[in-house]
């Protein structure tokens, strides 16, 4: 049976794959960031999984206003990285698992969620700069990674409700895979945000604290946040950070907070990440 453990998350902001991409990371303005995931790409190191679900958005570049799904799984065998504007990132190629992306299809279909099915798409800085943080630059990744793309870029993007009920559903679907896999659920974006108009460079760090405290405590709470909350509060981008309640809602209600970074700023955000794990099979491993 594939099981689920332990999710990851991280914004992923495009400006830190570029730092990487341009040597940059020892400059001291980007030292901070990366120092911030030492501890993480060691436990990523000790707790490799088989397949990666990474739940991300992507920024209009595999999708164009003509076509926006809601949720978007990723079946193909691999994806390559998107150009956005400057050339694709120096990343290695994605590649998929279509037997169990399948699996999650058919699975979440048949539990009443509409998926759109994706066999071709490249794949923008929202599912690689984590990865990115995660595993350094290595020639491949490490794992095989299932990309989960949630509209949060065209109102009305989906609830926290939803996006939390969704996750529940992976977690069913991924355990009723026959193979023995380990399965580790990203999921990506935020922390407070906000890239246009009179309030561009907004930052919040008091909403995205508790954000952050209470989606390991209390995550049902988190998720009745309502759409406006997030824009009031955390900036017009800060409505990614419903993607993270996907992969809270994959986990046991009980979780055990392993690690946690926040930092400001990166580029123009707030930067945050946690690593999570079910209680009742954590590793114990602490920074
Ligand atoms: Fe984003």
């Amino acid at each position: 049976m594939a099981t689920i453990s332990a999710s990851v998350y991280t914004s992923h902001v495009p400006a830190i794959g570029a730092a990487l991409d341009q040597g940059k990371s020892n400059e001291p303005y980007w030292r901070q960031v990366f120092d911030g995931y030492a501890f993480s790409k060691q436990w990523e190191k000790e707790h490799l999984p088989d397949v990666i679900f990474l739940v991300f958005n992507d920024h209009a570049t595999a999708f164009s206003l003509d076509f926006i799904p809601t949720f978007a799984i990723g079946t193909a065998a691999e994806f390559a990285p998107a150009d956005e504007g400057w050339g694709p990132r120096p990343v290695p190629t994605v590649i998929g698992h279509p037997k169990l992306a399948s699996h999650i299809a058919q699975s979440v279909i048949q539990q009443d969620f509409d998926l759109t099915i994706v066999n071709k798409m490249d794949v923008d800085h929202g599912l690689t700069v984590p990865l990115s943080l995660m595993f350094g630059q290595p020639q491949e990744w490490p794992c095989r990674i299932i990309p989960l793309a949630v509209n949060v870029v065209q109102y009305p993007p989906p609830t926290g409700n939803r996006c939390y009920h969704f996750g529940q559903a992976i977690r069913r679907a991924v355990e009723s895979f026959p193979e023995d896999l380990r399965v580790v659920v990203f999921g990506t974006g935020g922390m407070s945000h906000q890239l246009q108009g009179k309030r561009a460079g907004l930052i919040n760090r008091e909403f995205d604290t508790r954000f952050l405290d209470e989606l390991s405590r209390n995550p049902r709470e988190v998720a009745k946040i309502p759409f406006i909350e997030y824009v009031r509060e955390a900036g017009s981008e800060g409505i990614e950070l419903v993607m993270w309640l996907i992969a809270r809602g994959a986990l046991d209600e009980r979780v055990r907070e392993v690690y946690r970074f926040y930092h400001v700023p990166a580029s123009n955000t707030a930067l945050g990440h946690l690593i999570l794990e079910n209680e009742a099979t954590s590793s114990g491993l602490t920074p």
